[in-house]
């Protein structure tokens, strides 16, 4: 027995994910970067984290082969971002996104929740996706946001649970 294509797509929308734009620098060194809310914590120790990347994106050899990339976790608000480089037109999503280099080089993308940036580790085939598991060596955080959220194919935001008095 196997599950239809569109059963498969159906029930997997009913995950509620965070969603974080992987970036990282093309063989010519330009910024690049892909929306993935495919992102998992691995390990603590040694600190490891995984995507999951489809085999069609575009530069998909920038991040398997590439030595790093940086995981940023986009905060509410950010579904701009999030489209910027889920659905790219013919310019280049980073010449309208705000990012600095990282510690790594990396372009790590400026106001979001936390950025990881991580040294490839390790990537292991997934069907039609590729594994990219990374060694992280840089963590920041913003406490005062709150995450972007991603469910039944729409951003969301927490809603605060009613106070009691
Ligand atoms: C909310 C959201 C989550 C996504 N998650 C993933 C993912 O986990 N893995 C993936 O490969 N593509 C994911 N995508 C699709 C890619 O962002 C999209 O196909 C991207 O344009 C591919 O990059 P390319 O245009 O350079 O090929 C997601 C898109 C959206 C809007």
């Amino acid at each position: 027995m196997t599950v239809e294509p569109q059963q498969f797509r159906q029930a997997l929308a009913k995950f509620a994910s965070g969603v974080t734009v992987i970036s990282t620098l093309s063989p010519d060194s330009e910024p690049i970067g892909v929306t993935v809310s495919a992102f998992s914590s691995l390990s603590l120790s040694p600190p490891l984290v995984l995507i999951c990347l489809d085999q069609a994106t575009s530069q998909i050899r920038a991040y398997t082969d590439g030595p790093a990339f940086c995981v940023n976790i986009l905060a509410a608000g950010q579904e701009d971002v999030s489209n910027a480089f889920a659905f790219p037109g013919p310019v280049p999503p980073f010449r309208s996104v705000p990012f600095k280099t990282g510690v790594s080089g990396l372009p790590v993308i400026l106001n979001t929740l936390a950025s990881l940036e991580c040294r490839r580790e390790a990537v292991h085939p997934g069907g039609d996706h590729e594994i990219v598991v990374g060694s992280v060596v840089e963590a920041t955080w913003n406490d005062a946001l709150e995450p972007l959220i991603y469910a039944a194919g729409r951003y969301r935001s927490l809603a605060e649970p009613e106070k009691v008095t």
